[in-house]
């Protein structure tokens, strides 16, 4: 087991969260079963906001024909998909911790696309990549718990192990959810509903700041666009709620009650959350500095 994994959540805290089973997912989920927030234009539906969104860090991260992209936290495989069919990429690497993702990507069947069930920190790339993406697994990369020293840390190593394997002038975009930078996180951990986070939705994971993701990333990234669509994430967040709700029968006798009221009132409170900026929903664009 690798130092960085210690910090971050395991394969196990991974799987309790997203193999509940592809047809659960499906039920509230657009058809690509992307599990990140959307990126709206207008009265754009999820199909298409969940596109706009995967477009827009394929554009940052420079993916263009001929291409090698690694996606970090692949889901089940919308982004690095797109990547091949769309902007013809030479070859997409995506990397998850969960055992359903990476058997559903596997039967993509996409000569140029594979999938790994590998942790961030120990892959081996056989050749520098042109681009990386990583789209809502931030969040998984540091504990519940943790000091500001070691999280940044965690995340430090993250970037450090990205330029590494990154080609020269090569680029990196990450999108996460995120507390303000005065957030109060003690108290908010000490609260019902963050222990309910910790404990029933996303196990041993925990929200960074934009000030610990640019103080992590300065040495080796230089950031360009920094976004955050806090409001997006409400909305989607309501569309993923409506639509559970609406399959709610068939959710339940797929995952059971408790799960299903879980995620409900996870997407509730969230979305008010991002509606009052309690939770930033942040995507940053990163340029590989010179060596
Ligand atoms: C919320 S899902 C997002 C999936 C996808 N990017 C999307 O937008 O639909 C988080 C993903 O991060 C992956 N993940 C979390 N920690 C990881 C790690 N240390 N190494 C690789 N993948 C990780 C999970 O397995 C999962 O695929």
């Amino acid at each position: 087991m690798s130092a960085v994994r210690k910090v971050g959540a395991t394969p196990q805290a991974i799987q309790a969260h997203y193999d509940a089973g592809d047809a659960f997912f499906a039920l509230f989920l657009d058809p690509t079963r992307t599990y990140s927030c959307a990126l709206f234009n207008g009265d754009d539906d999820l199909d298409a906001a969940q596109r706009a969104k995967i477009d827009w860090h394929l554009d940052q991260s420079g993916v263009a024909a001929d291409k090698r992209l690694l996606d970090i936290g692949c889901g089940w495989g919308a982004l690095i998909e797109r990547a091949v069919w769309a902007r013809d990429a030479a070859h997409a690497t995506g990397l998850t911790l969960s055992a359903a993702q990476a058997a559903h990507v596997a039967s993509m069947g996409h000569a140029r696309l594979e999938v790994r069930l590998e942790d961030w920190a120990d892959h081996a790339p056989s050749a520098p990549y042109d681009a990386i993406t990583s789209v809502g697994a931030f969040e998984h990369f540091a504990a519940a718990g943790l000091s500001r020293d070691v999280r940044v840390d965690a995340y430090r190593r993250f970037f450090t192990k990205c330029a590494a394997m990154l080609a020269p002038g090569g680029r990196l975009s990450i999108q996460t959810i995120a507390y303000p930078a005065a957030f109060d996180r003690a108290a908010y951990d000490a609260t019902d509903y963050g222990a309910f986070v910790r404990e029933r939705i996303f196990p041993e994971s925990d929200l960074p700041t934009l000030p610990e993701i640019l103080e992590a990333a300065d040495s080796v990234f230089e950031p360009v666009i920094i976004r955050n669509d806090r409001r997006h994430y409400a909305r989607t967040a309501r569309i993923w709620r409506r639509r559970l709700r609406e399959r709610r029968d068939e959710a339940v006798a797929l995952v059971g009650q408790r799960r299903v009221d879980d995620l409900d009132r996870y997407f509730r409170t969230s979305a008010g959350a991002f509606d009052i900026g309690t939770l930033q929903l942040l995507r940053v664009a990163f340029q590989k500095r010179r060596a």
